[in-house]
């Protein structure tokens, strides 16, 4: 290590880098920045503290230059092969801690390998960020995949102050406690100056463990809103779903936890009942592909796939789906069209740390139009309490408050609702959480 790769005040650690890998004719690989929420957020830190950002671009054994982005943040690659990918980011990430910490809604694997995986990748990335960063700097973890990072950061580089932030939630000690490996997580979060969590009850649940020296603290994400304001053509969206006289949208990654087959169900109910017109109410669902190799995703894809054709089968007629089913990531651009368009956005996780689809959809109705139905069970449904809050768990309260939701469309008091839900939004956006969040740092 020469003093002169020590190049950051500032440097970011999260699972994934801010960027799209793109191969070219010859097989090559490269790397372009893609900026999202968290990038937009960090972007005035990092440039103005010649910051850098370390994490994985989504390839598997591929080593990968550093390379600067315009602004001049520095972006370090950590190379995952073939076992990492495996242990570490399907097993021990989102086969163990993934469904422990959203409160068991599949069966968490605990597995020896996975966890020396995880050990093994942790150690990686908190090596690239102690070669990286500069006498006294700023280093900021991000979620559980590197949750034992600050700790052996710590180790390595008893000179920086390191915050970690916990994007999902965090469990009870009742649930925590089944993790053959706890108290290894826990000194590894303990290594941290300032651990953030989406909630206070998630930063409750931390305390309960058992004392540390870090803050704990809860700082509620929120998005970058400017680019959802700019209005698009609502109409020619609608149109393309044959003119629907209400347009419902559910936008997710396809994951378990996001409650898609009981949303689906809750439709279904009501197109039987024939409280919802099969021939004039339309659902697009979007569902990006996620974690595709794992079992608990295929059975979750195929049981959603089996509704949306059910559904369709049962309720649609010649030229008219009742559902449309997309299972593909869209565009930000496509993404706002649909925000726009749709007069009820239907989020029902089972369980989610925040979730900033909601976020998204309620600061793309600046202009008060449209209903959100939330899960009660969404770290978001803290601060968006004006919206129709059902339980996920239960297919006629989802039910109700989509029918609820509809029927109150275009009234005055779905315009307040909307209207309040939107400057909450505007005002605590994501710049404001990372302004926070590094002001109690530092
Ligand atoms: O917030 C949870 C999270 O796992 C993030 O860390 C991640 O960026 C996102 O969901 C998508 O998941 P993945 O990186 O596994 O595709």
């Amino acid at each position: 290590m020469n003093a002169a790769a020590k190049a950051h005040d500032f440097v970011v650690v999260a699972n994934r880098l801010p960027v799209d890998v793109e191969r070219d004719a010859e097989g090559s690989i490269s790397a372009r920045p893609s900026p999202g929420g968290l990038v937009a957020a960090l972007q005035p830190v990092l440039a103005r503290r010649r910051g850098g950002w370390v994490g994985w671009p989504g390839t598997v054994g591929e080593t990968l230059p550093s390379f600067s982005t315009e602004d001049g943040t520095t972006l370090h690659p950590v190379v995952l092969d073939e076992a990492d990918f495996e242990e570490f980011y399907e097993g021990f990430s989102n086969a163990t801690l993934w469904p422990l910490y959203h409160d068991l809604i599949m069966r968490p694997i605990y597995n020896a390998q996975w966890w020396q995986a995880y050990e093994r990748v942790n150690r990686r990335f908190a090596q690239r960020v102690a070669e990286v960063t500069a006498e006294d700097g700023v280093v900021w973890v991000q979620d559980y995949q590197l949750q034992l990072v600050p700790g052996m950061l710590r180790e390595l580089r008893p000179d920086l102050t390191i915050g970690l932030f916990m994007h999902i939630p965090f469990p009870p000690p009742s649930l925590f406690r089944q993790l053959p490996w706890r108290e290894q997580i826990l000194s590894g979060m303990r290594g941290a100056d300032l651990l953030g969590f989406q909630l206070e009850s998630c930063a409750a649940n931390f305390r309960a463990l058992g004392a540390s020296k870090s803050k704990v603290r809860a700082f509620p994400i929120s998005i970058d809103v400017e680019p959802f304001l700019a209005p698009t053509d609502t109409a020619a969206t609608r149109e393309k779903f044959g003119n629907p006289r209400t347009l419902l949208l559910g936008v997710d990654r396809l994951d378990y936890t996001k409650g898609i087959l009981q949303r689906l169900e809750a439709f279904e109910s009501l197109l039987e009942r024939g409280l919802v017109d099969a021939e004039s109410t339309v659902f697009v669902q979007v569902a990006t592909p996620s974690r595709e190799r794992l079992e608990h995703y295929r059975q979750t894809r195929s049981a959603v796939e089996e509704a949306v054709g059910r559904i369709n089968g049962r309720f649609g007629s010649i030229g008219h789906s009742v559902v449309r089913y997309h299972h593909q990531s869209l565009r930000k651009s496509e993404l706002i069209k649909l925000y726009q368009a749709a007069d009820v956005m239907v989020v029902t996780p089972l369980k989610d740390g925040m979730n900033l689809v909601a976020k998204e959809y309620v600061a793309s109705h600046a202009d008060a139009s449209g209903a959100l139905v939330l899960s009660e069970f969404a770290g978001a449904a803290e601060q968006l309490n004006q919206a129709y809050l059902c339980n996920p768990h239960d297919v006629d309260s989802i039910a109700s408050k989509v029918l609820e939701a509809i029927q109150h469309a275009g009234s005055a008091e779905a315009r307040s609702r909307m209207h309040t839900m939107h400057q909450q939004v505007r005002t605590f956006d994501v710049q404001r959480w990372a302004e926070q969040f590094l002001k109690e740092l530092q």
